[in-house]
């Protein structure tokens, strides 16, 4: 039980989607057996579709891991699209780089090495969807810096900001994560509400943000 949705629907979503391909059952099978948190398959089907009907030309992810999800959103883009993504442990970068050369996407996809709160103020270049799957405290204090670096009309996919329920539900809070909890509601109540932005928030895998820049 995800304590966004019922386990039914759940079951049913991920009974419906298509099948992964083979090299990626073998990372999800990885990333279960080594306790890697990746996107869950509905969320992946989810940014599928987003990037068939936004076509981007440049992603930023923050949260790369063993790079499932740049493999999933790279696989989606058009062949000349790319990615940039960010991960501050040096053992996901090493997995992710040898899956991007297994699947042929190395030249597509460039993985930064470091803390997102240090590269993001020096990150240079504009992204057309930006994907957020880092520190769910942090995702506030990344923001500003996606607001310089996302083109107009462009937009942020924020995972985990439903958090197993307890940004919903103050029942559902544990005590250590009271932090993460408050931050996410700020998160939440600012991409919501202010003239910059447009979002819709989306209670698939953990919980996901859609987020629009309007057009200047
Ligand atoms: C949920 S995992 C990412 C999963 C990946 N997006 C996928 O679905 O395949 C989160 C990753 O973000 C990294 N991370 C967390 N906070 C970060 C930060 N401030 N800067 C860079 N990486 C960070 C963690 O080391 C971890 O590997």
């Amino acid at each position: 039980m995800s304590n966004i949705n019922e386990d039914y629907i759940e079951d049913y979503i991920r009974e419906v989607i298509k099948e992964s391909s083979v090299f990626l059952k073998k990372l999800e099978e990885y990333a279960h057996k080594n306790h890697i948190p990746i996107i869950h398959p509905e969320v992946a089907q989810f940014l599928k579709v987003l990037i068939k009907i936004k076509k981007p030309k440049e992603i930023l992810e923050i949260g790369t891991a063993i790079g499932y999800s740049a493999i999933v959103m790279a696989e989606a883009m058009d062949s000349y699209g790319k990615i940039t993504t960010i991960e501050r442990r040096e053992d996901m970068i090493n997995l992710a780089q040898s899956n991007f050369t297994e699947c042929n996407l190395i030249e597509r996809i460039n993985v930064i090495h470091g803390d997102a709160n240090e590269v993001l103020p020096k990150l240079q270049g504009s992204f057309d969807l930006i994907f957020l799957d880092a520190a769910k405290s942090k995702y506030m204090d990344f923001l500003p810096y996606f607001i310089n670096n996302l083109t107009s009309g462009g937009v942020i996919i924020s995972d985990n900001v439903l958090y197993k329920g307890m940004i919903a539900n103050d029942d559902l809070v544990v005590r250590r994560q009271k932090t993460i909890v408050r931050r996410m509601r700020e998160y939440l109540d600012y991409i919501c509400n202010n003239e910059i932005f447009e979002s819709s928030i989306i209670p698939i895998g953990d919980g996901v943000a859609l987020t629009y820049k309007r057009e200047d």
